[in-house]
């Protein structure tokens, strides 16, 4: 099975560099022992932040994997069809598109889930048992998030604030936690 083209003529490609980065126990992320709650005010902001990049979910999921393949190459062994393929191949992949609208439309449900913890937990941590099968680790599951911030960063433009950004910093805490929490057994 591999990794066809994607007929869309526009490619996708990195807008900024990064170092690569590697999961030795330097730079493993910190696994907190605590749920991070969200306050109302991060709540809000989520909700209308999302509405903006809700239009461009495509774009969004395919950069935040991109970013996360040149900063930590090992993660894209994780997908089968993916290995040996260079960055360039991969902006046309239609799985990686895949995938990363599947990441989408889980913030999306989360976000709708936000005063509905019980429906959030319930999604999330069968998601999180799912990925257990599909051999992703544990420690992968912190590195998404800051790429996911990278990715819809230029969106805002000079809208960007040190608050949203600590929003979804949290936001990606809560969901990777949780997701996490049925990893682990
Ligand atoms: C670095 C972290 C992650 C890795 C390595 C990873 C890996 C995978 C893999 C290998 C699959 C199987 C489908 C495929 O091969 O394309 C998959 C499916 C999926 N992933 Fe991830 N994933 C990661 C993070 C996430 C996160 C953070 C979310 C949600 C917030 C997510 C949502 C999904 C969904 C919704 C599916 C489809 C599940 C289904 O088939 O029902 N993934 N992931």
């Amino acid at each position: 099975m591999g990794c066809r083209n994607s007929s869309l003529e526009k490619k996708i490609s990195l807008e900024e560099s990064s170092n690569k980065g590697t999961l030795d126990a330097q730079s493993e992320p910190e696994v907190k022992e605590e749920r991070p709650p969200l306050t109302d005010r991060q709540k809000q902001l989520l909700r209308d932040s999302w509405k903006i990049v809700q239009a461009d979910i495509y774009k969004v999921g395919v950069v935040m994997f991109l970013k996360l393949f040149e900063k930590y190459p090992d993660v894209q062994d994780i997908f089968i069809p993916y290995r040996g393929q260079t960055l360039d191949e991969l902006g046309n992949c239609d799985r990686l598109r895949e995938h990363g609208l599947q990441v989408m439309r889980t913030v999306e449900k989360v976000i709708a889930r936000l005063d509905k913890p019980e429906n959030m937990e319930a999604l999330l941590f069968i998601l999180g048992q799912k990925h257990v099968m599909f051999n992703t680790k544990v420690d992968y599951m912190d590195l998404i998030g800051p790429q996911f911030i990278l990715a819809i960063k230029p969106t805002f433009k000079n809208d960007w604030t040190i608050e949203l950004e600590e929003a979804w910093s949290d936001f990606f805490k809560l969901v990777t936690f949780i997701m996490k929490e049925a990893m682990v057994f």
